[in-house]
Order: C-alpha cells, then structure tokens, then sequence
C-alpha cells in the first residue's frame, strides 16, 4: 500500500468515516486513507441501536432543555461551553446525515418519529427502528465510495503512532501498521492523524462492545504522550441480555424503556421509584447501581424487562431486531421477560481534545469513543455518542481544511517490504493474560473498592505489563499480542484514574508518576 498519505484515519466508525466525507467534500486533492483492523463495519457504530439525541420538535423540546438534561447526566463534571456547542450543531449534522442518503423514521406527517430515552425532559431521538448503526455505516461506506480520493484497507492493524521531536516537543507524523493479511510491518507517513477507534468495553468481562473495542487509540495516544483523562468513568448500560460466562452481552436498547417496558426484579416487582422517582428513566448510571444493588441483596444474577403490557405490533414495527433476538433465545415478548444485566458500554473518559479535536500532540487529533471532548462528563446521556463523533469529526474538517497546506511533508518512511512478520499463533500465555484482566475488572472494581484493592488490581495489571513488554523484545507480535497490551494499558489507566479521584492525599508516590509501556 502507499506509504504517504495526507490524512490518516484509525477507525472505520461513525467518527473516521464522517471525517473522510467532510474532508473530501471540502478537499478533493487531499489523499485520504483510512486504515481499520477488521472488517469496515466491525465497531460499535454498526451495532448502535436507540439512535442520535437532536432537537427537531420546536413546539416541546429546545436546545436548552438537550443543553440541561446533558448536564445533568454528567454530574457537574461536563464543559458547559462544549455541551452547548454539541447541542446546538446537532440539526446540521443531521441534514448532512440525511444529505449523505440517511433514513430516519418519520410519522404520517412526515416529520421524524422521536424516541424517549433515560435522562432525557422530552423525545428527542432520532432513528430507524433499532438498527440505526447499521443506516449510519452503511450510509456513510456508501457515500465514501463516490470519493476517488478516500481509501480504506480493512484488516490493517495500527500497533502505533509515528512521532519527530520538534523544538516543542513530538509532533505526529503518521503511524507503524500491521497488514494483517501479509504479515508486513509498515511505516505510513500522514501530515495529519486522526484517531477514531473506539471505545475499550473489551476489558470488562460483561460488555455490549464488539470484539474490537480494545482501547487501542487510548493506548497509543498515551503511549506517544498524549493527555488521557476520565479514563474511570466507565458507563454500565443497565439492560444488556444475560447470559452466564464473560461474553459479549447483546444490548436491549434504553429505548424499549423509553417505549414503556417495566424493569423488575423476580417477583415481579418494579424497584426503581425506590432509587429515583423517574423510575425506568432515569440516567443509566443510576438504573444500573439500582440493579446491581438489588443483586446483591437477592443473589439473583439478573433482573427483568417487562414488554408483556405493550403494544406488540407497535413494538415489533419499533424493535425487530430485538424482538428477533428475543424469539431465537426462546422468548415471546407477550407472555414472558427479557432477563436483563447491567454491562460495560461506553468509555467517557479517553484521549483529551479541544473543539476543534486537536488532542495534545501536534498533527494528532481524536474523534468518537475514544476522545474525552468534556461533553459527557461522568455520565453520557443516552444517545449523545454518535451525535459527539459527528459533530467533532465536522470540528476537526472546518479547522484543517484551511491549514492543513501549511503542514511540512515529512519525507516516506524506509520500509524494509522485504520483511514479513511470520504471526504466531495465540499463545495460550495471551489467553491467560485476558482472563486474569477481565477477571480483575468489573463495575465493583471501578466503582465500589476501596484504595488497598484497587492498588493491588493495579500491581497485578502491571506485573502483565512487564511480561508482555519482555515478550515483545524477543518475539514477532501478533494482532492478539497488541490488542492485549492495549486492554492491559487502558486498565491501569482506569485504575489509576479512578485511585487519584478517590484519594490524592493516600496514593503511593509512584502511582501519580504514570507508567509507559
Ligand atoms: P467505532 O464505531 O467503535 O469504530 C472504531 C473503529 O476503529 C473500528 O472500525 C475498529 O475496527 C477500528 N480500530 C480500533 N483499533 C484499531 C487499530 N489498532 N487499528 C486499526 N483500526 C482500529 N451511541 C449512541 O449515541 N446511540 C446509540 O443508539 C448507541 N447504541 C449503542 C449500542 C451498542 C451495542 C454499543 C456497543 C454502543 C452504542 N452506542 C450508541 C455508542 C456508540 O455506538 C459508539 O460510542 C460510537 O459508535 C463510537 O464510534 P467510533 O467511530 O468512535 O468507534
Ligand atoms: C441504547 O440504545 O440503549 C444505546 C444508546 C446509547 O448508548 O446511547
């Protein structure tokens, strides 16, 4: 593959896809090249369900009450500057979205249907039925075809960023790629990166996330040097279907609450007006801590989604995908209950970056799950994530269309082609690794254990750490080896975070230094 490229994308999610189109749109003589390690849809872009939060009733809903309800849901720790900026940007991104051949659904009157959400004053999400991901990845893949000057190579693994030290500090000139389907290591110079990679969900043991959501982009950007913050607070969606043994957890979109389904516990009752009194709709942070604080005191492993009073031909018109999924696990939504769990979803803290997306290295930006732009401060209010990515990814195409000339082009790198990686194969070694971290990481070990367990968490996490940078000196590393040292990094970034939030005063001197791999 070529070697220089203007504008290098990591990700082939909402974030990396709509900053191709808005980059080409303004830039047809920019290379762009997007680089993903799966395949094009393999992120958690597809798999979004409820939809986009956008204010489009003028009658009941404002950008204030969007403005406040996002507030709250991130208890005091939002940027009320950015907050603004996302809310009131949102109608425009989704013109493009629909200008790029989106299908949102509409009622008789043709206006758009809008759904309810936890946290949320008033309907305000946009969608199509419970596969808005789908339209979205879909929607831009093919709108990216019309560009000859945008490429994407699937199944090409980024192990790291490119840096030069100038006067300043390192500025980013591209990153060192895994082909994974040749095993050839290869250096691509950009002038400039943006990293969209997702979120981390793969270090807990429950999640909603797919297989890729391995904290790569976090992990490198801190390992180049870049600011990470937040990085503890993790959201646990509250209803993703429960299954025993780690997995990946299938979502019940927040939606179907907002619809009307009852959340109860075995008994049959529902529980969490004792917790809040918006009850079923109240933010994810507290529904999930209501549930899992009703686990503990049962023992039960799972509480209950209650459809049986709805609807049903509305709801199968709203949700087919979930009541699909119900059926093939055996269940009728009219006479019996989705057994539903709280699980990892979405990282709120990650890469720190302004409004235009510019993280703290020259020439490196950050867009989607993997950015902290200060939208969502400890909590994301349902369906803000794929509006964030949007509207970042436009933030970051409006600064660097103008100046993105100024850049100095940094020779092609020297490629040895000659060499190719001979992949070994997963190491039992790395499967033990995975399951030591996802054993040690879980709602209770972010949110609920004290310093003394926390620490000991974190020296274990380390331990990993140093064996697998030992491996590394000796071996060729495969996609797995990467991914794990990510998943291990981003850990101990949690861990730490959530160690300094809980006590500066009792910390262990060598825990506020930070470590690098
Ligand atoms: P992703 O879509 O996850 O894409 C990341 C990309 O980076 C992938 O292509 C991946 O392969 C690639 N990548 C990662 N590491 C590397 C590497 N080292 N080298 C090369 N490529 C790499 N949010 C909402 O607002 N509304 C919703 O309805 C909603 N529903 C959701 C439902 C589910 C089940 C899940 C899991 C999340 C949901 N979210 C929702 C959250 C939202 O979908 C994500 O936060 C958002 O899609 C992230 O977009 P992204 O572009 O940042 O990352
Ligand atoms: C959902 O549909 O419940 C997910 C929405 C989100 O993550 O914002």
């Amino acid at each position: 593959m070529k070697k220089k490229t203007d504008v290098l994308i990591i990700g082939s999610g909402i974030a990396g896809l709509s900053f191709a189109l808005k980059i080409a749109e303004k830039r047809a003589d920019l290379h762009i090249d997007i680089l993903t390690k799966s395949n094009n849809e393999a992120g958690s872009t597809f798999r979004a369900q409820g939809g986009i939060a956008v204010v489009s009733d003028k009658v009941n809903d404002s950008f204030q009450k969007h403005y406040q309800d996002t507030l709250k849901a991130g208890k005091g720790l939002c940027n009320p500057k950015i907050v603004e900026m996302v809310v009131s940007q949102a109608p425009d991104r989704l013109q493009e979205l629909i200008k790029w051949g989106g299908k949102f659904d509409t009622s008789a009157d043709g206006s758009l249907n809008l759904g309810l959400e936890g946290g949320h004053s008033q309907k305000r999400i946009v969608h199509r039925q419970d596969f808005t991901g789908r339209e979205l990845e879909q929607t831009l893949l093919t709108k990216i075809a019309e560009y000859p000057n945008i490429r994407i190579e699937s199944h090409h693994f980024v192990t790291d960023l490119l840096l030069k030290d100038n006067l300043h500090g390192p500025v980013c000139i591209g990153a060192e790629v895994l082909e994974l389907k040749t095993g050839e290591k290869i250096k691509i110079r950009s002038k400039v990166t943006m990293l969209a990679t997702g979120g981390s969900g793969k270090i807990f043991r429950n999640t909603t996330n797919p297989s890729v959501a391995t904290a790569d982009g976090v992990a490198m950007a801190y390992r180049a040097g870049a600011r990470v913050i937040n990085m503890n607070y993790i959201q646990f969606h509250p209803t993703a279907f429960y299954q025993n043994g780690p997995n990946r957890l299938f979502l019940i979109s927040e939606a179907v609450r907002g619809f009307g389904a009852y959340l109860v516990n075995r008994q049959g009752k529902r529980f969490l007006f004792e917790y809040d009194s918006r009850g079923e709709l109240a933010t994810r942070d507290i529904i999930s801590a209501a549930i899992l604080s009703e686990l503990k005191e049962s023992g039960e492993d799972c509480v209950f989604l209650d459809c049986r009073h709805l609807d049903h031909k509305k709801f199968s018109q709203e949700f087919p995908t979930i009541v699909s999924y119900c059926n093939l696990q055996g269940i009728n939504l009219q006479t019996g209950l989705i057994p539903v769990t709280p699980a990892a979803h979405y990282q709120c803290g990650g890469i720190k970056t302004d409004k235009f997306a510019r993280t703290s290295i020259p020439n490196l930006f950050a867009s989607g799950e993997c950015a902290c732009t200060g939208l969502h401060g400890s909590n994301r209010l349902a369906s803000n994530s794929l509006l964030e990515a949007l509207v970042f990814s436009h933030q970051a195409s409006e600064y660097l269309t103008p100046r993105i000339d100024r850049i100095t082009s940094i020779p092609e790198a020297q490629n040895n082609t000659d060499h190719k990686i001979k992949l070994p194969e997963d190491s039992l070694l790395l499967r033990s690794f995975k399951h030591q971290l996802v054993n040690l990481m879980s709602y209770e070990m972010v949110y609920q254990s004290g310093i003394a367990e926390k620490e000991k968490a974190w020296q274990q996490l380390q331990d990993i750490r140093s064996q697998l940078h030992r491996i590394s000196k000796s071996t060729d590393c495969s996609s797995n080896f990467y991914e794990v040292r990510n998943m291990v990094f981003a850990a101990i970034l949690v861990i730490e975070h959530s160690l300094i939030e809980k006590s500066r005063k009792k910390l262990k001197p060598q825990l506020l230094q930070g470590i690098k791999l």
